[in-house]
């Protein structure tokens, strides 16, 4: 059979060395794959005034499966200063690559798995009536990926039409008809029935495999009525007619932030649109280790990428010796695995990483609740190789 072939996107800063370790591990645990790397991120912004090239499009249309490490976003007006001299004032303008990538290719299905490991000293705790408790979590977020606060409709000083078409709603006339035109800045909500049916099907068919008894909806439909609501209704709906044996549970973000830390052990399969599910997923994400554990991947039809939730951690990318966690960046390799169907593969390493982490030995400087600086290795951490040797070495008994 022919070799697979992964588009690497290493992108900027920790996105290298956690890219890099990743791929060691997944050949010492016998993936037997080709990588093409694919340019993305800040260098490209600066040099060719984009930070997602065609020829990265291409190769990812080509070969449909994407690992990516992370990149760097900066505000347009910051982004637009650090263009080459020759690019400046050419009207380009910045727009996240990542999020770019998502849209492009519809990437419409993202997946946030936080799953508790046995042993990691980040795990949460909280006080029980005579004991202190460790819930395990196990909950996966499934989060719209392309339309909804990030869909990018927005305008700062609306164009006429634009605020003509504003000024026939009545709170909008209530509310900010006052206010001049040039001071109003609108970010729109859009969701589509389709995109919003998708993520639903998603959740309730990954439940239904992996029975989880509920599906939670977390939006906020008592106050967003149109968008949440639509999304409340249409789960309804698709549990009604297709999954009647599991349970449809609805909260609103801000009760569920609340309710994460007072009874995460409750929940199963979260669905969320964009902004909810960025938000949701961070919040689990911090019960189970932090940003050193959760990954992430963003699935469509034809295509799919994978990725750590963790930024390009800019402070950290010039060490000498890189010490971020790169388990963020493996679990997300072992979400493609499962993805192209080598879940042989994807099991022996999600079981090494266990195996390290209830050990305890080999502990980035995270899992020592070490503040992040450069001497963190002198004073016992791991740096990101070491992290990757050990799992490495797991893989070999
Ligand atoms: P960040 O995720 O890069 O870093 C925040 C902090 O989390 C770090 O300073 C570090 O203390 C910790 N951290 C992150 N990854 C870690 C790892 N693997 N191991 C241990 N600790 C880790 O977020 P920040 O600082 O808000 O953003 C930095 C840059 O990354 C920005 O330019 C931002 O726009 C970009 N970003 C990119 C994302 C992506 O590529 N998908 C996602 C989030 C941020
Ligand atoms: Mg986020």
């Amino acid at each position: 059979m022919e070799k697979r072939t992964i588009v690497t996107m290493p992108g900027d800063g920790i996105g290298n060395a956690v890219l890099e370790e990743t791929i060691r591990v997944l050949d010492a645990a016998g993936f037997d794959a080709q990588y093409v790397n694919a340019d993305i991120g800040w260098e490209f912004w600066k040099e060719e005034g984009n930070p997602l090239p065609e020829r990265t499009i291409e190769l990812l249309a080509k070969h449909k499966i994407g690992l990516f490490g992370a990149i760097t976003s900066k505000p347009k007006d910051d982004a637009a200063a650090e263009l080459n001299d020759d690019l400046k004032d050419k009207g380009f303008v910045y727009s996240s690559p990542i999020v770019g990538l998502r849209q492009y290719f519809n990437l419409d299905i993202c997946v946030r798995p936080c799953k508790t490991y046995e042993g990691n000293p980040l795990n949460f705790i909280r006080r029980g009536k005579n004991s202190i408790e460790e819930p395990v979590v196990d909950v996966v977020i499934f989060r719209q990926n392309t339309e909804g606060l990030y869909g990018g409709v927005e305008w700062s000083n609306p164009p006429d039409n634009v605020y003509n078409a504003l000024k026939t709603h009545p709170k909008f006339v209530k509310n900010f008809s006052k206010t001049p035109k040039d001071e109003i800045s609108v970010s729109t909500r859009i969701f589509t029935k389709k995109a919003t049916g998708r993520i639903l099907k998603a959740a309730f068919e990954y439940a239904k495999k992996y029975d989880y008894k509920s599906v939670t909806v977390c939006e906020k439909p008592n106050v967003i009525r149109e968008t949440s609501g639509m999304m409340f209704k249409l789960a309804q709906e698709i549990q009604a007619s297709e999954y009647p044996d599991i349970e449809l549970w609805n909260t609103n973000i801000d009760a569920q932030m609340m309710w994460l830390t007072k009874n995460p052990e409750n929940y199963g399969v979260i669905v969320a649109g964009n902004m909810f599910g960025d938000i949701v997923s961070d919040g689990f994400a911090g019960l189970i280790g932090g940003l050193g554990f959760a990954c992430s991947a963003n699935i469509g039809d034809q295509l799919a990428v994978f990725e750590p939730t963790h930024g390009s951690a800019p402070k950290y990318a010039d060490y000498d010796v890189s010490i971020v966690n790169p388990i963020a960046m493996i679990e997300s390799a072992c979400m493609m695995l499962d993805h192209i169907n080598e879940k042989t593969i994807s099991k022996k390493i999600r079981k090494a990483i266990s195996e390290i982490i209830k050990e305890g030995k080999v502990k980035t400087y995270d899992m020592m609740k070490m503040t992040g600086k450069a001497n963190v290795i002198e004073n016992g951490a791991a740096s990101t190789t070491e992290m990757a040797d050990a799992i490495i070495y797991k893989l070999g008994l």
